[in-house]
């Protein structure tokens, strides 16, 4: 079997790079480890930036988000229980959308099958061999039976846990790394939600966020220790401690209900460099993690899906391939704003184990300072609404 592209990982960054790959008919296949059901299951990104929905506009998934998306002008920041407003359409005259991962991975998975495109769900074993050489290929095993794709590039958009970045000799690449001292524990529950705007919570036992995917499912997070189980938060402690931490108002109006998934994750800041060895190119969470506090995770996958496609579209289409060989300088361009800014959120909003009263201090007069300074209010608005891509 021979491609010219194979995209190892069928999550949003793989499914994207697919689906525009083969509208300019440049072949490719994507190899996924896990079953479609459990891809589209996975609870996880939220918010979209413009440019995200511009990406997969050109994809021609854009009509139920559309439908269904919810924009959102602002957002509300809180501390010591009482929240104030970022207006992100006065400060930035754009907005984000609320519109789930599941429903992006479900939107791309039906175009693609309906394409009738390359998806190849339970590959097992998958490794790429041979980059950088004339002769690249990826192996992978399906049904017990090892299948061999010859290929002219490889796309490792396998997630933080992937084989992708495994592959690059540890001495060619620098890593770049914070790992929190907290995590995230969230739940989705059937109940409409507490505001029409997101809560971002900043409170003396710690983070708070209040989320939503439409009128009737809410998504909230509380910040937790790295040795908490969900098994130790049943519903009503868990309800009892985002009323404690989210503004006032919020918790006396907010409508409870039964929790149909809890999970927890960690948080960390994480970048690999460069973004490419030879013609393997890492993509999204292969390349890089942020914690999810400034909502840019799948805003980044997205990106960098942007600046590689561009490259090997006009690698195919024109016979260049100068911008395939910028593509790690452009993509970390913007990686690196991402991760500033995520790390800040975490900063600012979150309990750290350590913290001294100085630190406390410190967060309070940050968040004063937010409210009343239209300045630092911009500089949030624009890093959170998306900083612009680099133009072709
Ligand atoms: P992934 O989604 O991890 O996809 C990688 C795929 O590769 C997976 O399907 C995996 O099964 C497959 N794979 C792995 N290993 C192999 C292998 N060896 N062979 C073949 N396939 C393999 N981001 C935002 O932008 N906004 C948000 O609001 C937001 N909220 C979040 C909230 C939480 C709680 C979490 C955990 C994350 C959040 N994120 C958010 C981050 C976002 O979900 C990720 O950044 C995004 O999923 C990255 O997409 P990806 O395609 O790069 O990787
Ligand atoms: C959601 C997740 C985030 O990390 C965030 O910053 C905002 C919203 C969500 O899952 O809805």
């Amino acid at each position: 079997m021979r491609t010219k592209v194979v995209i190892i990982g069928g999550g949003p960054s793989g499914l994207l790079l697919s689906r525009l790959l083969s509208l300019e008919n440049i072949d490719n296949v994507v190899l996924e480890k896990q079953s479609r059901e459990h891809v589209q299951g996975r609870i996880r990104a939220g918010v979209l930036e413009n440019g995200t929905i511009e990406m997969l506009r050109l994809a021609g998934v854009s009509k139920r988000l559309d439908n269904e998306g919810f924009k959102h002008n602002g957002i509300e920041l809180s501390f010591k229980n009482h929240g104030f407003r970022i207006d992100l359409k006065k400060l930035t005259d754009k907005h984000v959308t609320v519109y789930g991962q599941t429903e992006v991975t479900k939107d791309l998975y039906e175009i693609i099958e309906k394409e009738n495109g390359n998806i190849i769900n339970c590959a097992e074993d998958v490794l790429p061999q041979n980059v950088g050489e004339i002769n690249s290929f990826v192996t992978f095993k399906k049904n017990g039976i090892e299948n061999k794709i010859m290929c002219d590039f490889v796309a490792g958009c396998d997630g933080y846990h992937g084989i992708s970045r495994k592959v690059i000799p540890e001495n060619l690449i620098n890593v770049f790394e914070r790992i929190y001292p907290f995590g995230w524990l969230g739940i989705l529950s059937e109940t409409p939600p507490v505001k029409e705007e997101l809560i971002y919570a900043n409170h003396g036992n710690g983070f708070a966020l209040a989320s939503m995917r439409n009128n009737n499912l809410s998504r909230y997070y509380i910040q937790t220790s790295l040795d908490d189980r969900v098994e130790a938060w049943d519903d009503k402690r868990f309800w009892e401690e985002l009323k404690r931490r989210l503004p006032i108002e919020a918790s006396e109006s907010i409508i409870t209900g039964r929790s149909i998934e809890k999970s927890i994750a960690p948080l960390r800041s994480f970048v690999c460099e460069p973004m490419n060895w030879n013609n393997l190119f890492l993509v999204g969470d292969a390349a890089h993690i942020v914690p999810p506090t400034g909502a840019k995770g799948l805003n980044l996958a997205v990106s960098d899906v942007y600046y590689l496609f561009n490259g090997l579209k006009k690698y195919y289409l024109f016979n260049d391939d100068k911008d395939l060989k910028n593509y790690s300088t452009k993509a970390l361009s913007r990686v690196w704003k991402a991760i500033r800014f995520s790390w800040w959120m975490t900063t600012t909003f979150h309990k750290f184990p350590e913290q001294t009263s100085f630190d406390q201090r410190i967060q309070d007069s940050e968040l004063e300072y937010l409210e009343n300074s239209i300045a630092s209010q911009t500089v949030l608005a624009e890093n959170y609404v998306g900083l612009p891509y680099e133009e072709f």
